[in-house]
Formats: structure tokens, C-alpha cells, sequence
């Protein structure tokens, strides 16, 4: 763990050393849990929206986008039960005085018990090598069972105290686990308190009576208010979804773990409307949708898991996680929930408009269930960047940083390199890079040697270099370079868009998840 907890702060530095990730306003000492994004993050970030905008829209007839203002109407939170119930459980140590989510806590100690069973099998599997059965020991180590109990015990203690909103029996899971403060190391917690995370500011002047309004902590309830106008105006019919790309905000009080938590983000939610009574089929529906997503990209199937929710908010009747392996554990990316019809049906009574669906083949009208795939973009930036980052040792002893990242999400595709600063090799390179730059993102670089070069492109991860050199001027051939092998070819230029193009097409990757 500790190996990977340094891992991750070289990818922190890695981020801003290379254009990835800046701290917010970085010359005033920084805003906290507020980051921007660089030349080469904008770009990664705008593949991935692509990537997620076109599985949606392009791969499902019935699925459509919206934009919706940030700004909304209050009655809108109270209607979505964000001013009421939007709560992270805090409790504060008295020695160190940092704050902490309760239930962030307990997960940690949860956490701890599955480690412990995984480095006792690691152990075991170790000593007896090829003869090793797993699930065997597994089901009769002593030590694995005691922390197994423990686990569960404690899961299911903890459950509960969610599910009943019982905050002086989350103290008293910390205080019986013996949860001590990172900081201080000691016990000496104060009570749990529930804190609400909406940011709010004045709409109009003081004089008119400005009216309290909210920043959206989920870019959902615009998708919600917009069910009408766009099911009337695109003649929808159930089943159909409405999907939206947009920024949204909480202020989160305890923002760690870099991008994984901050005050702004971006969401990427998909609400599926469907009948009332189907709407389990589809939650599974789009349960295996979305993790076909995920895994097409290729960073490892086994870095994915879902975590079925322990608890259900009071409208939900069925939600999951796909968690990814960042470097501090398996975390959430996205949520999949079935939310039934409350929010449409709050609209409809904190409105008083009628939101209703007439289904001719049922003939009869309805307030539609829902389905909801929420996924951050910043996570999933995240996942993307904590998988594909790797140190490899070359022959000579020397060290790469490479960044492996899918080709269709890669920043830059393409490099141009001409060998030489001289000799009509720029021009010739500004020749191929003026053939290809309106389909790919490409950079041309004629600085420091070739090897200099190529480590530069493996830092922010182009998938593909091409190197003009004399020869080339010659028999119109080049070099490319793969970026994952560090293979060379010598190709025809002819042929150049049509060896890189298979492997940087967003056409390709979506047939791979049809
Ligand atoms: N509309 C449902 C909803 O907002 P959520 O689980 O609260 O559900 C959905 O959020 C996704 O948004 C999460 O899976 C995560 O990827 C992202 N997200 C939530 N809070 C975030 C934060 N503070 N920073 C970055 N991403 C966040």
C-alpha cells in the first residue's frame, strides 16, 4: 500500500510537470479541492466526454442530449430532497481537530479487515507455489475466517446505522473498532453531525430581495425539469434517455486523494425513463452496458468490481458502483440507480405541472421509473491516468515514465520528429504533419535528440512517433515508433494514416461495446 500511496504522488506531480492537472489558482497558494486542467488534461478530458457523449447518443436511437443551466430554481432542491437530506455524517478528532466523514472511516476499517485476508492468501500462496488452492484456504484459515467475522459484523452493523440515520451508533462503531484520528493517532472524537454540501449565492439585488439559490450538486435534476420539453418536442417514446455533460458542485469537507474529490466537477448522467415494473430489467440492462464501457477501453478487466449499495436511499429500489483500483484501493467512478419515479412525481407535486407519459400501447398515462448512470469525468480522468501510468527500466539501465493511455483518449496522437533541425527534414515533416493534423491531434517537436524526444511523448503518452530523416527525403519512407513496445517500423508515408487510424478511431472502439 505504502508503494502505492508513492506511485500516486509521482502521477500528482506527473500531472503538473506534464500538463495534466494544476492546482486552482495555484500563484495564490491554491484553492483547496479545486483544480484546473492544462494543455494536454483539456484534451484527454474532452476524449473522454466524446467517448461517453457518442456510446450514448450514437450507439442508443433513444437516448438524447441536453445542456441545462447550472443556475436553477430552488423549489428544484426541495423538491429533489437535496436542501433536506444532502448530508455527509462529520466528526471531528479533538486533538488534531481535522474532520473526517464518519462513514469514511468505517469503510476504511472495513477495508482493513479485506486487506488482511488478502496479504495472509498472498503469503500462503507464496509458500506452497503451483499446489495452492485458494478458495480452499480461503474457506479454512483461521485467520482469514476471524477477519472475514469481523468484516461482516462490522458491515452489517454499519448498514444499519445508515439505513436508520443513526449517528451516535456510527460514534460508537468508530469508538468500539478503535478508529484513531491519522493525525493525532488518538481516539478523542467528538459527536457526528450531519453537514449539508450545497453551495449557495444571491440571485438579484439586495434592493429587489435577492432569492437564495444553489449551484447543482448533480447535473440529474436539469435532465428531471427538462422531461416534458424534450419527450413533447423529440415525439419520445418510453423507453428513452436524456443524457448531459455538465459541471457540478459540493462542498465536500473532507477533499482528499487529488481529483478523486472536489468542489467542482463534472458529471456525466444518463436518466432512462421506462415503464413502472421494467425498471429492474433495465438497471441490469445498463449495469452491463456501462461495465462494457469501462473494460473496452482496455486498461485491465480486473481493475473493475461493482459494489451493490448497502444502503438505499428511501426512493431507490436498486444501485450499484463500478469501483475501479486506483492506487488507494478500489474506489467509485460511476453509479447506477434505480430511482423509481420520485424525483418526476416531487416535480410534479412541488410544481403542481402535470408529468406524465401517455403510453398508447398501455393506453393509459403514467409517471415513468428511472434509471440513472451518473459517472464523474474527473474520476474517470482519474482511472484513466492511474492505470496507464507505469515506470518501466530500459535495457542500459535507464527509467521511462510512460503513460499507456488508449489511443482514442491520448492527448496528442501523433509526433512529428524530423531527425535533424536541417537539411529540408522540417520541412518535410511539417509536410506529413500538414497531411494528417485535421483528423489527429499532433505536435511537432525538432528539439534535443531523438531519444530526448521520444521520452517527452511517453511522458504525456502519444501512442505514435515519426521520425523524418534523410533517407526519407528520398524514398518518401518513415519511421514510426509504438509507444507501448518501442518497436520501430520504417513505413511508406502513403501508408501512414492507414496504420494509425485502426487504432485511433472512436468508430472502432464503439463497435467494441455494441
Ligand atoms: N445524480 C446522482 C449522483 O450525483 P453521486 O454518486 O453523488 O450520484 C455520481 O455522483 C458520480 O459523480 C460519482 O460516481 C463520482 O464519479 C462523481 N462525483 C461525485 N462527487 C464528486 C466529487 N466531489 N468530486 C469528483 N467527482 C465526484
Amino acid at each position: 500500500m505504502a508503494q502505492q500511496e508513492e506511485v500516486f504522488k509521482k502521477l500528482i506531480s506527473h500531472c503538473k510537470e506534464y500538463g495534466f492537472v494544476f492546482p486552482s489558482s495555484e500563484i495564490y497558494d491554491g484553492l483547496g479541492a479545486v483544480y484546473d486542467y492544462g494543455q494536454n488534461g483539456v484534451e484527454l478530458k474532452n476524449n473522454i466526454k466524446k467517448y461517453w457523449w457518442d456510446s450514448m447518443t450514437l450507439l442508443n436511437e433513444n437516448v438524447v442530449g441536453i445542456d441545462s443551466a447550472i443556475f436553477m430554481h430552488p423549489t428544484i432542491w426541495k423538491a429533489s430532497g437535496h436542501v433536506d437530506a444532502f448530508n455527509d455524517p462529520l466528526i471531528d478528532n479533538k486533538d488534531s481537530k481535522k474532520r473526517y466523514r464518519a462513514d469514511v472511516l468505517i469503510e476504511e476499517q472495513i477495508a482493513k479487515y479485506e486487506d488482511k485476508m488478502n496479504k495472509e492468501t498472498e503469503k500462503a500462496a507464496k509458500r506452497f507455489g503451483d499446489a495452492f488452492d485458494e478458495q480452499k484456504f480461503r474457506e479454512t484459515n483461521p485467520r482469514v475466517l476471524e477477519n472475514e467475522a469481523k468484516k461482516e459484523a462490522l458491515h452489517t452493523r454499519f448498514a444499519k446505522a445508515l439505513n436508520d440515520g443513526n449517528l451516535e451508533e456510527l460514534r460508537q462503531i468508530i469508538i468500539d473498532e478503535e478508529i484513531v484520528c491519522p493525525v493525532s493517532g488518538t481516539k478523542n472524537w467528538t459527536e457526528v453531525r450531519q453537514f449539508n454540501l450545497m453551495f449557495s449565492t444571491e440571485m438579484g439585488s439586495t434592493a429587489e430581495g435577492a432569492a437564495k439559490i444553489y449551484l447543482r450538486p448533480e447535473t440529474a435534476q436539469g435532465i428531471f425539469v427538462n422531461f416534458l420539453n424534450v419527450q413533447k418536442s423529440g415525439r419520445m417514446k418510453i423507453p428513452f434517455g436524456i443524457a448531459q455533460i455538465g459541471k457540478a458542485f459540493r462542498n465536500e469537507i473532507v477533499a482528499r486523494q487529488f481529483i478523486f474529490r472536489m468542489r467542482e466537477f463534472e458529471q456525466m448522467e444518463m436518466q432512462f425513463f421506462v415503464r413502472p415494473g421494467e425498471e429492474l430489467t433495465w438497471f441490469e440492462k445498463w449495469k452491463q452496458t456501462r461495465m462494457r464501457w469501462h473494460k473496452a477501453l482496455g486498461l485491465g478487466d480486473k481493475k473493475y468490481r461493482f459494489h451493490d449499495h448497502d444502503k438505499l436511499a428511501h426512493y431507490a429500489n436498486a444501485a450499484t458502483d463500478i469501483e475501479f483500483e486506483m492506487p488507494f484501493g478500489f474506489k467509485e467512478v460511476e453509479g447506477i440507480h434505480s430511482r423509481t419515479d420520485f424525483d418526476l412525481s416531487s416535480h410534479e407535486k412541488f410544481s403542481g405541472k402535470r408529468i406524465q407519459f401517455f403510453d398508447p400501447e398501455l393506453n393509459q398515462s403514467y409517471v415513468p421509473y428511472v434509471i440513472e448512470t451518473s459517472i464523474g469525468v474527473d474520476r474517470m480522468f482519474l482511472s484513466v491516468l492511474a492505470g496507464s501510468y507505469f515506470e518501466e527500466k530500459l535495457n542500459g539501465g535507464e527509467t521511462r515514465v510512460v503513460l499507456k493511455i488508449p489511443p482514442v483518449l491520448a492527448p496528442v496522437k501523433l509526433a512529428v520528429l524530423p531527425l535533424l533541425k536541417k537539411d529540408g527534414l522540417p520541412e518535410k515533416a511539417r509536410e506529413i504533419m500538414d497531411n494528417l493534423k485535421f483528423e489527429y491531434h499532433c505536435q511537432y517537436d525538432e528539439k534535443d535528440s531523438i531519444g530526448k524526444r521520444y521520452r517527452r511523448q511517453d511522458a504525456i503518452g502519444t501512442p505514435y512517433c515519426i521520425t523524418v530523416d534523410h533517407d526519407s527525403l528520398v524514398d518518401n519512407q518513415v519511421t514510426i515508433r509504438y509507444r507501448d513496445t518501442m518497436k520501430q517500423e520504417r513505413v511508406p508515408v502513403a501508408q501512414l494514416e492507414q496504420i494509425i487510424s485502426e487504432k485511433l478511431s472512436m468508430k472502432n472502439l464503439l463497435k467494441t461495446i455494441q
